[in-house]
């Protein structure tokens, strides 16, 4: 009881005064990452184009910095502008995509892009309400890019956020039930001359010092009104409501390969999950316990020979897949699909799930080859 009472006050003091500590660290530390405009260059008004912040924020949601550098790189290559993207060939989106995972958004993000170019003359609304019209575009989007592109005072808060903040305040009020109290906290501390710096100050610490395991409280730039840190208890923040169990899905997939190492792939349906990417052919997944696992989900008969079982876990189910595998002549022709050539497999839009698949059978066969 005594150290709710605490943190309350702390919460109530320090709470506003905080962003000056945070933004000094910042503009000595901050992260230089490609969609970014550094603070000396956002103080005096230079803010990042909103397409790469979008880009950027939605790419975010699935993976780490680390990752999607590479696929943000390889996105503005191809597509440097909003209007580019919007005449992009759906098919290519997905390509460049494939291995993000949640394939819904990268259908999102060309129609955003679409109704951008086409409805708002290639520029983004500047608030968060307009922003929220747009497809794909939640309450976490909005803000982000309202706050670093446009400068507006809009409350963000992604995961890092709530782990600063849960410990700043020491929030036993278990997530998700605490996001309206930490928005709402991040919202009164917030200086509204530079909110886009605020939030990605914010999310830089969450990422390098006050890390989930391990923080590194000694060199924090806001330790002095952490009451988590003053109780020696930074690691038990974010407290988490439990998790139910994913149920379980099982079948079965098939890889057919021609003599040249060509591979059988063909185009899963437009909507659902993992939606018009491109997968081996295979049996249903089912949560059944007598789902089909063996050879007799075959799509054509050949010696299909059992090569092992991947795993992959959903947002919603884990999956775990037989894989077989035949080796078929020149001139196989089995049913709909295509044959994709060893030099083409790996830039096919393959979710993950099937990247383990077609591995099992042929490892190495999904990886691209270093250039030069
Ligand atoms: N995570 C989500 N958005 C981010 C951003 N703009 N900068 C760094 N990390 C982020």
């Amino acid at each position: 009881m005594a150290r709710r009472a605490a943190s309350v006050t702390d919460a109530q003091s320090f709470s506003t005064d905080y962003s000056l500590p945070l933004l000094a660290w910042y503009d000595r530390h901050h992260r230089s990452l490609p969609w970014r405009t550094p603070p000396d260059e956002t103080r005096l008004g230079v803010l990042p184009d909103p397409y790469r912040v979008w880009l950027s924020e939605v790419m975010l949601q699935q993976t780490t910095v680390g990752a999607v550098k590479r696929y943000f790189e390889v996105f503005t290559d191809a597509w440097p502008t909003v209007e580019a993207l919007a005449a992009a060939d759906a098919d290519d989106v997905m390509k460049a995509w494939a291995g993000l995972g949640y394939y819904s958004r990268a259908r999102n993000l060309k129609k955003c892009a679409e109704t951008v170019a086409t409805e708002y003359a290639g520029r983004f609304p500047d608030t968060e309400a307009g922003l929220k019209t747009l497809p794909g575009i939640g309450d976490y989007t909005a803000a982000a890019i309202a706050a670093i592109a446009f400068n507006q005072p809009a409350a963000v808060v992604d995961g890092n956020i709530e782990r600063v903040i849960t410990r700043l305040h020491a929030i036993e009020t278990p997530l998700p039930q605490a996001k309206r109290e930490i928005r709402a906290l991040v919202a009164k501390a917030m200086p509204h001359d530079r909110p886009g710096d605020f939030a990605q100050a914010m999310m830089d610490l969450g990422a390098t010092i006050c890390t989930p395991r391990k923080p590194a409280c000694v060199v924090c730039p806001i330790v002095a009104g952490c009451v988590a840190r003053r109780e020696g208890i930074a690691e038990h923040f974010p407290v988490k409501a439990p998790k139910s169990e994913k149920p379980m899905r099982v079948g079965a997939a098939f890889v057919a390969m021609r003599p040249d190492g060509s591979v059988l792939l063909r185009k899963r349906p437009s909507s659902g999950l993992l939606g018009g990417m491109a997968e081996v052919p295979g049996s249903d997944w089912t949560a059944r316990q007598d789902g089909i696992t063996d050879i007799s989900a075959a799509p054509f008969p050949a010696a299909w020979h059992a090569t092992g079982s991947i795993r992959h876990v959903f947002t919603h189910f884990a999956l775990e897949l037989c894989v077989f595998k035949a080796n078929l002549p020149d001139d196989a022709s089995p049913g709909d699909g295509w044959w994709s050539p060893p030099s083409a497999l790996p830039h096919e839009a393959l979710p993950t799930v099937m990247k383990k698949v077609i591995e099992a059978a042929i490892p190495g066969a999904t990886k691209k080859r270093r250039k030069g």
